[in-house]
């Protein structure tokens, strides 16, 4: 569905990716984890066409990315990022509309397939009308998966679209995203630097480290069969609650 082949990109001295060799998957959920600065986004933004590989080829749905089919191809690829990049001086139904009718579809179509996504992504119709300032910050992110979702694209494209949520908001919208792809049999491209929300979300996880692809596979083959020791102290560096309880508690008996 999409081939990442020799592609490399860097920005003066920072080899942001460096020699990428990667399949991803038709109809699979891929997560793409990784530390801070790792080249995630990087990696993203070369599939969308928003930048171009120094070295190497990027393909979607077998056909080479260039400048000459770039619009087209991106109207197959839905896009989500962290902050929902949402217009501000247009309603949640402007922003989801806006490509829609750019492409020249009419009211009743528009309106029937923005009706339609509300359903699937438990955004409230009543609240269409909103600018993004006026809804919360998980409303801003079922908006923007709309306005990625209104062309039914075949692959999407998510930058951390949790990341700028609390817990529990995100804790709700992780099993509202989780349900939509299972319901929609889409091509997902996920980024997140959170291993727990890259374990619910997998079917195959790539964990990247500056520039360079460390280890594909489950969650559990890289807990288990883990290709570099920098996987286990990926893995292992963030903190459970239960762990962080146990650890005050063995403090105080020292
Ligand atoms: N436009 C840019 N100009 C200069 N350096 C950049 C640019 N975009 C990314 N980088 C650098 O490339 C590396 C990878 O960045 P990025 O893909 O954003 O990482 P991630 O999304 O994994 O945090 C980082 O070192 C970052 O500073
Ligand atoms: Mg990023």
């Amino acid at each position: 569905m999409i081939e990442l082949d020799n592609v490399s990109k860097t920005y003066g001295s920072t080899r942001a990716l460096d020699s990428i060799d990667l399949t991803i998957l038709p109809l699979r959920t891929t997560v793409l984890l990784g530390p801070s600065g790792c080249g995630k986004s990087t990696l993203i933004r070369l599939i969308i066409g928003l930048i171009k590989p120094d070295e190497g080829s990027v393909y979607v749905e077998g056909e080479l990315l260039t400048p000459n089919n770039i619009f087209a191809l991106r109207k197959r690829m839905g896009y989500v990022i962290q902050d929902g990049a949402l217009f501000p001086h247009l309603t949640a139904r402007e922003n989801v509309s806006l490509i829609a009718k750019h492409i020249g579809w009419n009211r009743d179509r528009i309106q029937n397939r923005i009706v339609e996504l509300c359903g699937l992504t438990k955004f409230p119709v009543d609240a269409l009308n909103r600018y993004p300032a006026q809804i919360s910050g998980g409303q801003r992110q079922r908006v923007s998966l709309m306005r990625a979702l209104m062309l039914d694209p075949d692959i999407l494209l998510l930058d951390e679209p949790l990341g700028a949520l609390d817990p529990l908001i995100r804790f709700e919208l992780q099993t509202d995203l989780k349900e939509i792809f299972k319901t929609l049999g889409k091509t997902v491209l996920m980024v997140t630097h959170d291993k727990g929300e890259a374990g619910f979300f997998e079917d195959t996880i790539v964990l990247l480290r500056d520039g360079c692809i460390i280890q594909q596979g489950t969650l559990s083959d890289l807990v288990k069969k883990p290709a570099d020791p920098f996987v286990t102290r990926f893995i292992n560096a963030q903190r459970s609650p239960l762990e962080s309880i146990q650890n005050k508690a063995d403090s105080k008996v020292f």
